[in-house]
């Protein structure tokens, strides 16, 4: 079975996420009952969590096709166009990274995202026309790390925001137990539980884990994941009790040892790392910052008293 297999199909598949499903299940059937398009819909939150699944799920649960693309694959605005007139009736446009569409893509989006039309201007200097051409009535889904990241018109074009919120253990072990079935992993309750408390609230995670621990289980063991195989498997990889992994430990002791603790910048956590500032603050900080093992002031970045501990550093006077 391939990764896309392991992604839920139906919502009632979709394990976690409660608020959102809930809300959706509404919002879909209503859409159905007057046989219109869902309204817009925003979705953000950490990588991980789900986004692009859950769009998949709004097609199926629609029944409505899908075309799926990002905001740095949109480079002009004749890009967009193309797609937006190629749509059919009530389908899907999902748009990955929606902060990162250049200002004159996202320009054509709003008069299509209000009035299904399109602004298409034909020819340069004098004898260029501006021409108005209906589009089909379709939903736009936007995914995104953070909405603090995109322009406020664009965001305030959307219906409906859902932010999506990091998966308890409860939650991702039962994602890895239903992900273990459908790849034929043996597996027990106790091994599952310890693989959901290390993958950082993240299903995407907990499911790269769960194949690393089966490769393990097979040349170190029967095949079967139990909680030995499951805790030796995950220590070989460097991801500790707390699901963190060497990059989260090298920041947290960075911001520690060279900055005093902090408050220190991004940019300046990001030079003594070697990392991007943005994976940092996408990838890395939000789960730290969830677990309280950091905190983002005006002034940056501060290691936490828990993080003291975890780490084993003495607390500074
Ligand atoms: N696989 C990945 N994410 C999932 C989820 N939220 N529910 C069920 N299976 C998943």
């Amino acid at each position: 079975a391939s990764e896309y297999s392991l992604r839920p199909k139906r919502l009632s598949e979709y394990i976690g996420q409660m608020k959102i499903k809930e809300e959706l299940k509404i919002y879909i059937e209503a859409a159905k009952m007057r046989s219109e398009p869902l309204d817009h819909v925003l979705l953000f939150g950490p990588p991980g969590l789900g986004k692009t699944t859950l769009a998949n799920i709004i097609s199926n649960e629609m029944g409505v096709g899908i075309r799926i693309t990002s905001g740095p694959a949109i480079e002009r605005a004749g890009d967009l166009a193309a797609i937006l007139t190629n749509l059919q009736e009530n389908d899907i446009l999902f748009i990955d990274e929606i902060h990162r569409l250049n200002r004159s893509v996202e320009e054509i989006l709003y008069p299509a995202m209000e009035d299904f039309e399109l602004d298409i201007i034909i020819g340069k200097g004098p004898s260029a026309r501006s021409l108005r051409l209906d589009l089909p009535h379709f939903t736009l889904i936007g995914a995104t790390t953070r909405a603090g990241l995109m322009t406020s018109p664009l965001r305030d074009r959307f219906g409906v925001i859902m932010r999506l919120e990091f998966y308890s253990v409860e939650e991702l072990s039962e994602i890895i137990k239903r992900s273990s079935a459908i790849l034929n992993i043996g597996i027990n309750d106790e091994a599952a539980y310890e693989l959901g408390r290390r993958s950082r609230g993240t299903p995407r995670i907990a499911n790269r884990l769960l194949k690393r621990v089966r490769d393990f289980a097979q040349v170190k063991g029967n095949g079967f994941i139990d909680f030995h195989i499951a805790k030796d498997a995950l220590d070989m990889l460097g991801v500790d009790d707390m699901g963190l992994e060497h990059i989260d430990r090298k920041m947290l002791k960075s911001i520690i040892e060279k900055f005093s603790g902090g408050p220190v910048g991004i940019d300046t956590i990001a030079a003594s790392i070697g990392e991007e500032s943005d994976t940092i603050e996408d990838v890395y900080e939000p789960y730290l910052m969830q677990i309280g093992f950091l905190n983002r002031t005006p002034r940056g970045r501060i290691a936490t008293k828990l993080a003291y501990e975890y780490l084993n550093y003495s607390l500074p006077e």
